[in-house]
């Protein structure tokens, strides 16, 4: 019988965006990207494992609901899993041989376009790891489950490395700067919508890549000198370049979807009102201030520093009024505010319910194993309730 393992597990979001595979199955990506790993006490996945003698199959529960482990992504994460721990010599012959059960949830809404399924397989494999005892780095593993997944096997800032070897063995994750390193940078993710996004991202890198033109120019030319000027900013903690690129990088991501055929649209004119008001925000400030950035949906993420965050807060507030008592949650906000004349120079309130919450939240650490007795799974391997 083995114990049952309980890791818990970051979302990320990327400030390059990793878009395009070339090589769709082992999930090789055609460029480099780079993240930030967001602290696990406001988001985060949570995975429970197990291996049994007794277990007939394997079993995977997620957010609730029993799943088919019949998923090419899945079995090759708890295979290579597997093969890792037999190279390693961690673990016994016969534990090989036994069947799993995993049980897994999310603390914020899934297919959303916030990264969930990045959180999701650094947390399933970081806690098969645990269980197998392997003990190299699993970030290739994890980018089996989802290529984003890699960079959430690290925190602090990540950088995930495209590498060049047909097997994937050098497309791996590693750290730029740990969890401690700007202690001062902090997110806001506003939460337009929780619908599930109409294109996945699997699908709509597959038709920028077979259709955009755009895409090779920012393969070849623009995400190499990005990725070493943003890692630059990252290390010299220059906040106005980070915006800056971060923001770009979002944009040229956003037109390569347009230049995709058919075009693919992820953000809504809510999400461009967001653009027009940080850029404004900005303008006003006579400084880069704040940073948006979105991935495949229509949730802004908004980089920014602490000092700034109550101003902002105030300004979105006032922009997108809201029927929700808990609008903001995540980490309190200071109650420091734009004045009215700044909030009126700057925008008009929209409809009510634009944006539903907004998540406040900062840089963290990477997964961690939970050791007190608050697993997903029961002694005998089944969901608690
Ligand atoms: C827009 O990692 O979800 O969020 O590898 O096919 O599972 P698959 O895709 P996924 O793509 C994430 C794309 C992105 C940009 C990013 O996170 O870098």
């Amino acid at each position: 019988m083995s114990k049952i393992v309980t890791m818990i597990a970051p979302v990320n979001i990327a400030v390059i965006k990793y878009w395009g595979k070339r090589d769709e199955e082992l999930i090789l990506p055609l460029n480099d990207s780079v993240s930030a790993t967001l602290d696990t006490n406001v988001m985060c996945a949570k995975t429970s494992v197990c291996a049994r003698p007794e277990f007939f199959e394997n079993e995977i529960w997620l957010n609730g609901k029993k799943e088919s482990f019949t998923n090419q992504r899945l079995e090759n994460c708890l295979h290579e899993i597997q093969a890792r721990a037999a190279d390693e010599k961690s673990v016994s012959v016969e534990f090989l041989s036994w069947k799993v059960h995993v049980c897994s949830v999310n603390n914020f809404p899934t297919a959303a376009g916030l990264a969930s399924s990045a959180a999701g397989y650094a947390c399933l494999v970081s806690a098969l790891a645990k269980l197998y005892k392997v003990k190299s780095d699993v970030s290739s593993i994890a980018r089996l489950g989802s290529g984003s997944a890699c960079r959430s096997v690290y925190g602090g800032f990540v950088r995930w490395h495209a590498g060049v070897n047909h097997d994937g063995s050098d497309s791996v994750a590693s750290q730029i700067a740990d969890a401690s390193h700007w202690p001062e940078m902090r997110a806001l993710i506003l939460v337009v919508g929780e619908t599930k996004k109409k294109i996945s991202s699997t699908s709509g890198m597959r038709i920028s890549v077979q259709t955009s033109e755009l895409l090779k120019h920012r393969i070849e030319y623009c995400v190499p000198l990005r990725t070493e000027e943003i890692i630059k900013t990252i290390r010299e903690k220059n906040f106005a370049k980070f915006a800056e690129i971060t923001m770009k990088d979002s944009n040229q991501f956003h037109a390569i979807c347009l230049d995709s055929y058919p075009p693919i649209v992820y953000m809504t004119d809510v999400s461009h009102y967001i653009i027009e008001l940080v850029h404004k925000y900005n303008k006003t400030c006579g400084e880069i201030k704040v940073a948006y950035t979105f991935d495949a949906g229509p949730n802004a993420c908004l980089y920014l520093l602490d000092k700034e965050v109550p101003k902002v807060v105030s300004l979105l507030k006032y922009a997108f009024p809201t029927s929700n008592s808990e609008f903001i949650t995540g980490l309190s906000v200071q109650a420091e505010e734009l004045t009215g004349d700044e909030l009126t120079s700057l925008c008009e309130p929209q409809d009510t319910d634009l944006i539903k919450y907004i998540i406040h939240t900062k840089v963290g650490e990477g997964p961690t194993e939970i050791v007190e007795d608050s697993h997903l799974l029961n002694d005998s391997g089944v969901p608690i309730d």
